[in-house]
C-alpha cells in the first residue's frame, strides 16, 4: 500500500468551538491507484488528503505513506519527505508571480532527489510555447498546467489534488484531468483527487464517499472513463 490510514481522528480546536472533521477513518491506497473522494462541504475531504499529505496533524491513529509512518515523523523530517516525495494540486494555482513559467517549474525540481527535465515536463502539459511567460500572462487553465507541471517534476510518489478543476470550464478542466490520467497512467503516480464534480468519480479506479467525517463508501471501479468522456457536473 502507497498509502495506509489507520484509525484516524482529526478535532480542530478554535476558541470553545470544536469540531471533529475526521472520526475513526480507515483507507487503504495502492501504488498506481487514481483515487476519487467525494463528499458535501465540511465532510472532511480536504482534511484528509491534509493529513494524508503530511500537512496537518491527526489527533489518534496512525498513516503510513510509502511505508513510513508520517504521524510519528517530527516537523522537519515531515517537510522534508513531503518536499521530496509528494506533490499538491490545490484550486488556487499558488505560482510564483515574480517568476516566469519555466522558472516556476524548477522550483519544483530542484526539491526532488530525482527530478524529471522541466523541458519535457512542460512538453507534457502542452506549454512548451509559454517558458517565458509571467503567471499573469495566462489563462487559468495555463495556470493550473504550470500548477501541475510544478507538482509532476518532483516524480512524487503520491500526487494529492485539491478541486483540481474547481475553477476550470469543462474543456480546460478535461483537459487538466487528461493530464492527470496520462500521468497516472505513464508514471505510476498514485493519484488522490478531491471533486464535487460526480463525473470524475468515473475516472478513478476506486471512489471513496465522505459523510461527516467519515469514510461511508468505498467502490472499485469496473470501468474507467477517459477524461473526455466524463459527464460534466
Ligand atoms: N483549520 C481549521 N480550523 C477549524 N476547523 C476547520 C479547519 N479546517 C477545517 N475545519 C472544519 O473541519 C470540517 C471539515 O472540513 P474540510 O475542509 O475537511 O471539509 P471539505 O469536505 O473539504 O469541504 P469543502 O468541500 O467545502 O472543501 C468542517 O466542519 C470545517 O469547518
Ligand atoms: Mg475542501
Amino acid at each position: 500500500m502507497v498509502i495506509s490510514i489507520q484509525n484516524v481522528h482529526k478535532q480542530y480546536v478554535s476558541g470553545d468551538i470544536k469540531t471533529t472533521a475526521l472520526k475513526d477513518v480507515n483507507l487503504e491506497v495502492k501504488k498506481g491507484e487514481f483515487v476519487v473522494v467525494l463528499g458535501p462541504s465540511g465532510s472532511g475531504k480536504s482534511t484528509l488528503l491534509h493529513v494524508s499529505g503530511g500537512l496537518d496533524e491527526v489527533n489518534d491513529g496512525t498513516i503510513l505513506v510509502s511505508g513510513q509512518e508520517i504521524t510519528k515523523m517530527r516537523s522537519s523530517q515531515l517537510t522534508d519527505f513531503r518536499r521530496k516525495e509528494l506533490g499538491f494540486i490545490f484550486q488556487q494555482y499558488n505560482l510564483m508571480p515574480n517568476m516566469t513559467v519555466f522558472e516556476n517549474v524548477e522550483v519544483g525540481a530542484r526539491l526532488s532527489d530525482r527530478p524529471l527535465d522541466v523541458t519535457n515536463v512542460l512538453k507534457e502539459v502542452m506549454l512548451e510555447n509559454l517558458f517565458n511567460q509571467f503567471p499573469y500572462q495566462l489563462s487559468g487553465g495555463q495556470q493550473q498546467r504550470v500548477a501541475i507541471a510544478r507538482a509532476i517534476v518532483k516524480n512524487p510518489s503520491i500526487l494529492f489534488c485539491d478541486e483540481p478543476t474547481g475553477a476550470l470550464d469543462e474543456d480546460t478542466g478535461k483537459t487538466v484531468l487528461d493530464i492527470l490520467q496520462r500521468i497516472n497512467e505513464e508514471f505510476q503516480t498514485t493519484i488522490f483527487l478531491i471533486t464535487h464534480n460526480l463525473g470524475i468519480a468515473e475516472m478513478a479506479d476506486k471512489v471513496v464517499r465522505m459523510k461527516s467525517g467519515e469514510i461511508i463508501e468505498v467502490k472499485q471501479n469496473l470501468y474507467k472513463k477517459r477524461a473526455h468522456e466524463v459527464s460534466w457536473t
